[in-house]
């Protein structure tokens, strides 16, 4: 699979989301990513016009429920011809192999299915202390990937830094999709466990999910072609 930067439409309204797409030259289509606020803000109404306008869409809804609630959500999602959408993989091994099944249209094909391993909000310190989750967070990580292999998913969303030790785990096929990027000459923000597009292509990310560093920018074409260049080498 081809490595690609995936742009986090953190708008929250479509007006603003639109303005930000329209900026990218005729033919110049970013793959996206839209998730709760944009998406509970405006419904399924802002994904069918992100798609009409050619672009792929990863939706970021980060489904966590029982097993038959995830499954008809995902039957939904899945016939709004998204590219990617994901679930929480503490949702359980036999949740993921619902969404799965849910997602898989009559003909067979689906969209790519990811699992948030543990949030990078959450540290070791929380984990252990007050969700009385014993082992160590990397551990986890591991564990959470490993199972949503077992249940047939493609991959993780997961931290740049981590991405390695996923795919030793899991093997090169399983995806490792990786927020937390920044330009080496450019502010963290909030972010922490962080590294540049160039870093997460040599630890071995498939997908990098970018936000500010590209909405935010003076100029956001040209970030995400220095993004692109970064990552994938090739652009
Ligand atoms: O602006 P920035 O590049 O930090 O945006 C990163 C995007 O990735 C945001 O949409 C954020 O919600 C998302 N994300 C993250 N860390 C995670 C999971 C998702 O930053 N662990």
């Amino acid at each position: 699979m081809n490595k690609d930067v995936i742009i986090a439409c953190d708008f929250s309204s479509r007006a603003a989301t639109l303005e930000f797409l329209d900026r990218f030259p005729e033919g110049r289509k970013p793959f996206v990513k839209i998730g709760m606020e944009l998406f509970y803000a405006e419904g399924p109404a802002i994904v069918r016009d992100i798609k009409a306008r050619g672009h792929k869409v990863f939706l970021d809804l980060k489904l966590h429920d029982i097993p038959n609630t995830v499954k008809k959500a995902m039957r939904v999602l899945s016939s709004l011809d998204v590219d990617m959408v994901n679930v929480h993989a503490a949702g359980t091994v036999a949740m993921m192999r619902a969404a799965l099944e849910g997602l898989t249209r009559a003909d067979g094909t689906r969209p790519l299915l990811i699992a948030v391993t543990q949030l990078t909000s959450t540290s070791e310190e929380v984990m252990q202390q007050e969700l009385l989750i014993g082992a160590g967070i990397g551990d986890t990580i591991v564990k959470y990937a490993s199972n949503a292999r077992e249940a047939g998913l493609d991959g993780v969303v997961c931290s740049p830094l981590e991405a390695g030790m996923v795919k030793q785990a899991c093997g090169p096929g399983f995806l490792a999709v990786t927020p937390g990027i920044r330009f080496a000459d450019a502010a963290a923000d909030d972010q922490v466990r962080i590294t540049t597009p160039a870093r997460a292509r040599e630890i071995g990310s498939d997908f990098i999910v970018v936000g500010r560093p590209i909405t935010a920018a003076a100029d956001p074409v040209a970030a995400y072609e220095r993004c692109m260049k970064e990552f994938t080498l090739s652009f």
